[in-house]
């Protein structure tokens, strides 16, 4: 009994901590432990680290599992059906509408769109003044949205790129914190706090959205893009796709397209910055495989330092931090009974440094994704673009993305964080460095 009246108290005060930050609230003991369950009210939540339960609830079972409801309302101003949140019929139908414009053999066409922009905010950032600071973050985020809009929607955003960037920052600040409310099942038209705030937010992204949708309409047929894909569409009745669904649609890519790119990034020059012997080895690999030149699609296979950096750097930060799915009907994962409606919570974070599944969990170690080591790697114990049907569907144009613009800065710069600036990940809708990631940018001479 005082067991019970114990682990309720220690779920409210987990709730407390976890609407400031996320990540911060796990308690040390997680990361340890294979199976939580945790009462709340009248619902039951799992917190899962065992891979063959991971593996149960997103891939074997997944029919059983929908993304829970507070999942889904933090994102609903801004992504409506989109297919981020949608379930169901709606959701098969738009995955799979959707699912070539990110598909590998259309790749190849994107790398030089990717690059040709890094390469405008590298001279751009060339031309500052010497020793002049950047906010990491926000420069890696305004590039990759800048890579979203020309790849997928064949649109130059120009200076709507901040306005858009701007109001993701608003309605995260407003929208970020996860709702008690949520996570006990109140019906959406109750209100939550901070939702007034972020309406703001929502409209002036929205005007952005519109405005792309519009640009493109008056430009037809030069196009073979998603958005093209989303415009050309007809049902079985010949009828164009709904217009608030096509700008749901929009919204989704572009967000769920650019956000967690750019926070790779600026996690990957972080942590290097903290290992220099890493960062020799990056440059080694730059100067043996590019020989001074920029890099380009065909060189993606080949820097395999640069890409096992990019996947340590998602280990130990990943953008997309925790996973929560509501059980549709019962269940039993690892023998304990799960009744209808409970949670099952996945936080990446917690599982990606694991004692029980990883050597050093905490240690930054690339190799650990070589050839020779990565093969060990249970894969439902890494899962930074999560797992089976729900599983990202930019996953191979955001790795390409991250290594493509990881070698183009990385040749041309290093980093250096400014003098005792205090890093911690702050875990909201992303996993972000809490107060920003200013660095000056050093100009290196390439060989
Ligand atoms: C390093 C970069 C990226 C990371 C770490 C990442 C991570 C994720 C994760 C973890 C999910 C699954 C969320 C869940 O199951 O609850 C997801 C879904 C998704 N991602 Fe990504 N993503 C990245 C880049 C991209 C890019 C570049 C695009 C588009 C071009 C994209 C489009 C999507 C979409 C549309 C979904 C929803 C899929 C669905 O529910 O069917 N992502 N992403």
């Amino acid at each position: 009994m005082f067991g019970f009246v114990h682990e309720i108290f220690d779920t409210i005060k987990y709730l407390n901590l976890a609407r400031t930050n996320m990540v911060a609230a796990w308690p040390g003991s997680y990361y340890r432990r294979e199976f939580i369950e945790l009462h709340f009210a009248h619902k039951r939540m799992f917190v899962l680290n065992r891979p063959e339960d991971i593996q149960h609830v997103m891939v074997s079972n997944s029919g059983n599992y929908r993304k829970s409801l507070a999942n889904r309302q933090s994102l609903k101003p801004l992504l409506g059906q989109g297919v981020f949140v949608s379930e169901g019929k709606l959701w098969e139908r738009q995955r799979k509408l959707m699912s070539p414009a990110t598909h590998k053999r259309r790749l190849k066409g994107y790398a030089d769109t990717m690059i040709q922009a890094g390469k405008e905010v590298a001279l751009e950032m060339e031309a500052c003044p010497l020793g002049s600071e950047v906010d990491l973050t926000e420069k890696m985020t305004l590039l990759t949205s800048d890579i979203i809009t020309r790849t997928m929607f064949g649109v130059e955003l120009g200076e709507r790129n901040e306005l858009l960037y701007q109001s993701f920052q608003d309605y995260q600040a407003s929208h970020g914190r996860i709702h008690i409310s949520e996570l006990i099942g109140l019906p959406a038209w109750i209100p939550r706090p901070g939702q007034a705030k972020g309406r703001a937010a929502v409209k002036l992204f929205d005007s952005v959205i519109l405005s792309v949708i519009e640009q493109r309409r008056k430009s037809r047929r030069e196009h073979e893009d998603l958005l093209e894909m989303l415009l050309e569409f007809k049902d079985q009745e010949g009828e164009p796709m709904d217009f608030s669904l096509l700008r749901d649609e929009v919204a989704s890519i572009y967000l769920a397209g650019h956000e967690t790119t750019a926070i790779t990034l600026t996690w990957t020059f972080y942590l290097l910055h903290e290992h220099p012997e890493i960062k020799r080895c990056l440059w080694d690999e730059l100067e043996t495989v590019l020989k001074g030149r920029e890099p380009s699609f065909d060189d993606v296979s080949r820097l395999t330092l640069t890409r096992a950096i990019i996947d340590e750097s998602l280990r130990l930060y990943p953008p997309v931090h925790v996973f929560s799915r509501q059980a549709l009907g019962k269940d039993e994962v690892s023998g304990v009974s799960v009744p209808k409606g409970s949670f099952m919570t996945i936080s990446s974070y917690v599982l990606h440094r694991h004692k029980l599944l990883w050597e050093n969990p905490d240690v930054f170690d690339p190799d650990r994704f070589l050839q020779g080591r990565s093969e060990k790697i249970n894969p439902f114990s890494y899962i930074p673009f999560g797992a089976g049907p729900r599983i990202c569907m930019g996953k191979h144009f955001g790795l390409m993305e991250a290594v493509l613009l990881l070698a183009l800065f990385a040749q041309r710069f290093d980093f250096k964080l400014r003098p005792g600036h205090p890093v911690e990940p702050l875990g909201r809708m992303t996993l972000r460095p809490h107060m920003g990631m200013p660095m000056r940018m050093v100009k290196r001479s390439r060989s």
